[in-house]
């Protein structure tokens, strides 16, 4: 009789926004006159831009005719494409990465949990806490991380680095040393991030303890301060420490379409193990590659048509965290987050827990926010509420809970 992987028994509950979407739809059910509007699962709003819709049109109906019509997408993703990335995201930085270090894929959300297939099952991970529950998820999908301990909400083989008010939400290095450390910067869910020099100190702890950083960029476009760097390998050594996750989700919109990419420079070696051959060996085998059209639309984005419009729609959800951080303020919040991410992070007043905020929220206001202890432990006492709505639906949410 077939044997299940009983890891999938210890996790606990259901997905975080599996979770909170049957909780609204109960509520929606119960309520049917009340407007709900959501500010919780971090998903875009605003149509595609123009220049990626014309690029997905031209791709149509390249497909429906034989001479241009393609088939299964070269192993790593098009060249076109990767080129596109290594130019804009790269060298533009003055990064040295190259095209064949690029894996395009369907998304950054199944790169990250897919990504701890290469590490053997004794490794031991670090996450900030709060944190994007895939990372964990997947890790105890695989039996990595031991047991889980319902009072605290920890895993007893998971290192977690505290990101709280009081250390302005900066990891620290931790007291046990991982092997595998996972950051999100600018961070999901606390919406704060670190300077490029707290980022190197992070490459260079990991160049000296052997520690690989999965480094997820998904909110690079967010970024609006000098001194933050837009990719990992800005700083010294990452090339021999770090791999980075990007998304097409959250600077283009391409939440419902599904397009990313992770970088593996060559220099990554353990042992005598390449990630890079691991993981090119792991592409080949369970990936057919993203579609065409979808990576004709990934390669708009980098036109300057492209790079126009999407400035304009970060410019637009980085507004709606303007009119949520200072709505908040003013409503006598304390608040955190919205300045280089489309996330604010923060503190239920009067020491409601998580949960309790999200149901007066639901409730009283009719909005959908985000628990922080769905992201972990240290996320308690904490909230998330996204920009990505519409405008109008920021501002009416924000009045709403002024009204509170
Ligand atoms: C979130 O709300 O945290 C994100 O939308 C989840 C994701 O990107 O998968």
């Amino acid at each position: 009789m077939l044997r299940v992987n009983e890891n999938y028994l210890k996790l606990p509950g259901s997905y975080l926004f599996s979770k909170i979407g049957k909780k609204v739809s109960a509520y929606a059910q119960a309520n049917p006159g009340k407007e709900i509007i959501r500010l919780g699962i971090g998903d875009v709003t605003q149509p595609l831009a123009g220049a990626i819709i014309e690029a997905m049109h031209r791709a149509v109906d390249e497909m429906g005719s034989p001479e241009t019509f393609r088939g299964y997408a070269p192993d790593l993703g098009y060249e076109f494409l990767r080129n596109a990335i290594v130019k804009n995201d790269y060298e533009a930085r003055g990064c040295q990465i190259c095209a064949d270090e690029i894996f395009v894929s369907d998304g950054a959300k199944s790169d990250s949990a897919n990504i701890q297939e290469l590490f053997a099952g004794d490794c031991k991970i670090a996450v900030c806490d709060p944190v994007y529950p895939v990372y964990v998820d997947s890790n105890v999908m695989a039996g990595r991380t031991g047991t889980y301990e319902e009072q605290t909400g920890m895993w007893s083989d998971v290192i977690y680095m505290p990101c709280v008010m009081e250390n302005q939400f900066v990891p620290e290095f931790p007291k046990e040393t991982p092997d595998v450390i996972y950051l999100c910067l600018p961070n999901n869910p606390t919406g704060t991030t670190i300077t490029k020099s707290q980022l190197q100190e992070w490459v260079d702890y990991a160049n000296k303890n052997g520690a690989l950083i999965v480094y997820d960029g998904a909110y690079e476009a967010y970024i609006s301060r000098e001194e933050v760097a837009h990719s990992i390998y800005e700083c010294e050594g990452a090339r021999t420490c770090a791999i980075e996750l990007k998304s097409f989700s959250k600077n283009a919109g391409f939440t419902g379409v599904r397009l990313g990419y992770t970088v593996v420079p060559k220099e990554l070696k353990f042992g005598k193990a390449s990630l890079h051959d691991m993981w090119a060996r792991r592409h080949g085998t369970k990936y057919n590659g993203a579609p065409y059209i979808i990576q004709r639309a990934g390669e708009a984005v980098y036109s300057d048509a492209g790079k126009k419009q999407l400035k304009e729609q970060v410019a637009y959800y980085m507004n709606n965290a303007s009119v949520i951080y200072d709505g908040l303020k003013k409503a006598g919040y304390t608040v955190f987050g919205g300045v280089d991410a489309p996330y604010i992070w923060l503190k239920t007043p009067e020491g409601m827990s998580s949960w309790d905020f999200f149901d007066y929220l639901l409730e009283r206001a009719n909005v959908v926010g985000t628990p922080g202890s769905g992201f972990g432990p240290s996320g308690e006492g904490y909230f998330r509420l996204t920009a990505f709505g519409s405008f109008e639906n920021t501002r009416a949410a924000l009045e709403r809970i002024q009204g509170l």
